[in-house]
């Protein structure tokens, strides 16, 4: 590592030079006698520290700081004052100052330290801003796939509620991207800087969940040994994002309700009221509006979280991805295990767009990973898929079919199409006797097979 540039500015020549002799062993320094001078050096090059006095002729240390901030690569900013006080710490912080010292009680291992933790911080700031840019490129949303058009709409949503501080309700059954989504609209909101909070409200059980997301006070419950600050509060500034949100307890649900109408909450065991600036966004793979009917979700909560509701679509209804969404994970998953994969054999490809994916886009990634790991040369076939996409015949029962229609988990057209898919499989293709087998004519059933592109049956 290169040795740190200081700059120390001084209208005295003592403290000055005496400052440089003391820590020119560790920094490479430069020393200035008045603001204006400093800044010719800084506007010259960037300085890792400056480590400026308070009052000097001309402009003071203050200012010579906000300045200094304000630089491209700003440096690392110390203020040295004689005249400690509280009120000047709290200025020089606002101002940007990254920390003060008194010059009264002025110890140099002391300032050594400091100038270092200072350093360090800012450093760790850095690494995090790049993380941070890495993260922005990896959750934008041109990292959810999609052209059917339900992801059309998705993404103009997306897009339309980014920007303003809106709350979002996502829905969509396991594996269809809700988190994904979470993120992107964290990602491409003025917010993007500030936190993103994940909980998973049903990990917890309910008391802890109250404690968890609104803090507690030590001694609140048995067991809260220390002060407890909640995620809300963690999430000041940034998105708050809270999943499977149809498990929360009604205690929790008017707390937030409140949260939501006030931005107020209390921390657990104590009676002082806090505010947080926190977009909040919900996920749930229930369907909550039939909660409320069940008396389980309080309605009034239901409006303020799907204030926007988006919704995603199960994979098997937007068949027209799977194409895009293989070919994607084929190649993250041929780079990330070294294998010279390169696409997908036309039979597996019909495989996939015949299976109708219970786990959704987790299950297809999950199947592509499979694939690519067992395949051995550059294309993937059908016997690298897992077993249950290579012989989709065992969940098209007729009697799968109708309870997965029962329970609401499968759209009609799905359910049509598998009951098709079921007789033509009974019936070894004969197109007269699986008409016959599902009450319908054969023109009726051609027009099916075509609308849902099964005519090589
Ligand atoms: N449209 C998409 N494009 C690319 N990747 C996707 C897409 N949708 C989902 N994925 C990937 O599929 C996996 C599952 O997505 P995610 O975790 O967001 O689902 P979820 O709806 O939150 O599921 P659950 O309800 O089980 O929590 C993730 O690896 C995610 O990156
Ligand atoms: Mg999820």
């Amino acid at each position: 590592m290169t040795t740190p540039t200081l700059l120390i500015v001084d209208d005295e020549k003592t403290t000055r030079e005496g400052l440089r002799a003391a820590l020119e062993d560790k920094f490479d320094v430069y020393v200035a006698e008045d603001a204006q001078s400093a800044w010719q050096l800084l506007e010259k090059e960037p300085f890792a520290v400056l480590l400026t006095d308070l009052r000097m002729a001309g402009e003071d240390g203050l200012k010579l700081i906000k300045r200094a901030k304000s630089l491209q690569k700003p440096p690392v900013c110390i203020l040295m004052t004689a005249y400690g006080s509280e009120d000047v710490a709290v200025q020089a912080m606002k101002e940007g100052a990254d920390d003060y010292i008194s010059k009264g009680k002025l110890q140099i291992d002391e300032l050594e330290l400091r100038i270092r933790r200072a350093l360090q911080r800012q450093n760790l700031e850095t690494e995090n801003q790049q993380l941070h840019q890495r993260l922005e490129k990896k959750f934008g949303v041109e990292n959810i796939i999609g052209d059917a058009p339900a992801m059309k709409e998705v993404f103009e949503t997306i897009q339309a509620v980014a920007p303003t501080k809106a709350t979002v309700l996502i829905t969509g059954e396991s594996g269809t991207g809700k988190e994904l989504v979470a993120k992107a609209i964290h990602q491409n909101s003025p917010r993007a800087r500030g936190p993103m909070v994940t909980v998973n409200c049903a990990a917890l059980p309910a008391t802890l969940l109250e404690s968890e997301l609104f803090g507690a006070e030590r001694g609140a419950y048995t067991g809260a040994h220390e002060r407890r600050i909640g995620r809300i509060e963690q999430a000041q500034g940034g998105t708050l994002f809270l999943d499977e949100i149809g498990e929360i307890d009604a205690t929790t649900q008017v707390k937030l309700l409140r949260f939501l109408g006030e931005r107020t909450f209390e921390r657990l065991g104590s009676s002082k009221t806090l505010s947080a600036d926190v977009r909040l966004v919900t996920a749930t793979n229930k369907d909550l509006m039939a909660l409320v009917k069940e008396g389980k979700f309080r309605e009034d909560l239901y409006y303020r979280l799907a204030v926007v509701p988006i919704h995603l679509p199960p994979l098997r209804e937007r068949a027209l991805d799977i194409p895009a969404l293989a070919t994607a994970f084929l190649k993250e998953f041929a780079e990330d295990n070294g294998k010279p994969v390169q696409s997908l054999s036309t039979e597996a490809m019909e495989l996939l767009l015949k299976y109708h994916w219970p786990g959704n886009v987790r299950e297809l990634r999950a199947a592509i990973e499979h694939a690519v790991v067992l395949c051995r040369g550059g294309q993937i076939t059908g016997r690298d898929l897992p077993p249950a996409v290579r012989t989709p015949q065992s969940v098209y029962t007729e009697q799968a079919t109708r309870e997965q229609l029962s329970t609401g988990r499968l759209s009609m057209k799905d359910a049509a199409k598998q009951l098709l898919i079921h007789a033509l499989q009974e019936t070894n293709g004969n197109r007269t006797l699986a008409a016959k087998k599902l009450n319908i004519s054969r023109r009726t059933l051609h027009r099916r097979l075509h609308e849902f592109g099964l005519e090589e049956f």
